[in-house]
């Protein structure tokens, strides 16, 4: 069992999917800029409702499944973003994440906040060893975002994938438990005088 399910940071609250986020998080998922890299073409108010229904039956830490959270600013309830975690069926240690934020709270560092707060539960909480994610080489905002935290450019697979009616191209980022924690650490050291 993982506890707690709602993660905390300066400006946000990350918590599971409620079926009342069904019409904000489709006004994001729906704009073709946040869908452009993305598993989907199109989001509909139904595709909401099914992703929220499929949520509230995965059991959070299940081997095989994303958990998807909600991604809330502390000073309002609406729901500006969504981030996951895929915790692997080949490997318990490791999980895969993934980020979407309504370009109305991008550029902000708030998606930089979100994975923050994600990397402690994961490597704090649940002391996995590594957490991976793949970009669209051409998704230049997400290889950013996770350079920022420290995340290793591991593989570059050249067109390896037929995507939206084209080949495609994609990085893996990679982040060990041990080198977040060094981060963490270098980052809380006081200043020697
Ligand atoms: C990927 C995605 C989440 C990145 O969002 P983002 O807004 O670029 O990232 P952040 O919220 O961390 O903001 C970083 C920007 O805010 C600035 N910033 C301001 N305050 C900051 C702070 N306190 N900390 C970090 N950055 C800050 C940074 O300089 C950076 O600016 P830049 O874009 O001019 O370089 C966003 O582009 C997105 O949702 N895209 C659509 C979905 C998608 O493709 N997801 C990726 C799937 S793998």
């Amino acid at each position: 069992m993982i506890e707690p399910l709602e993660l905390w940071s300066p400006r946000l609250c990350l918590r599971r999917l409620r079926p009342e986020d069904a019409a904000a998080i489709c006004a994001y998922r729906a704009l073709p800029e946040v869908a452009r890299f993305q598993s989907w073409e199109s989001f509909t108010l139904s595709d909401a409702d099914r992703l929220i229904a499929e949520q509230s039956a995965v059991v959070p830490g299940t081997s095989g499944t994303w958990l998807q959270l909600a991604v809330v600013p502390v000073e309002s309830a609406t729901v500006v973003g969504d981030c996951g975690i895929h915790f692997r069926e080949d490997d318990l240690e490791q999980v895969e994440i993934g980020i979407t934020l309504a370009p109305t709270h991008q550029g902000r560092g708030l998606a930089t906040e979100v994975l923050g707060s994600i990397l402690e539960f994961v490597f704090g909480q649940l002391g996995k060893h590594r957490v991976t994610a793949v970009t669209d080489a051409e998704n230049r905002p997400a290889a950013d975002l996770l350079q920022r935290l420290g995340f290793r450019k591991e593989a570059h697979y050249v067109e390896h994938v037929w995507f939206k009616g084209a080949w495609c191209s994609e990085f893996l980022f990679a982040l060990l438990s041990r080198e977040w924690q060094l981060r963490i650490a270098e980052h809380c050291r006081p200043i020697q005088s």
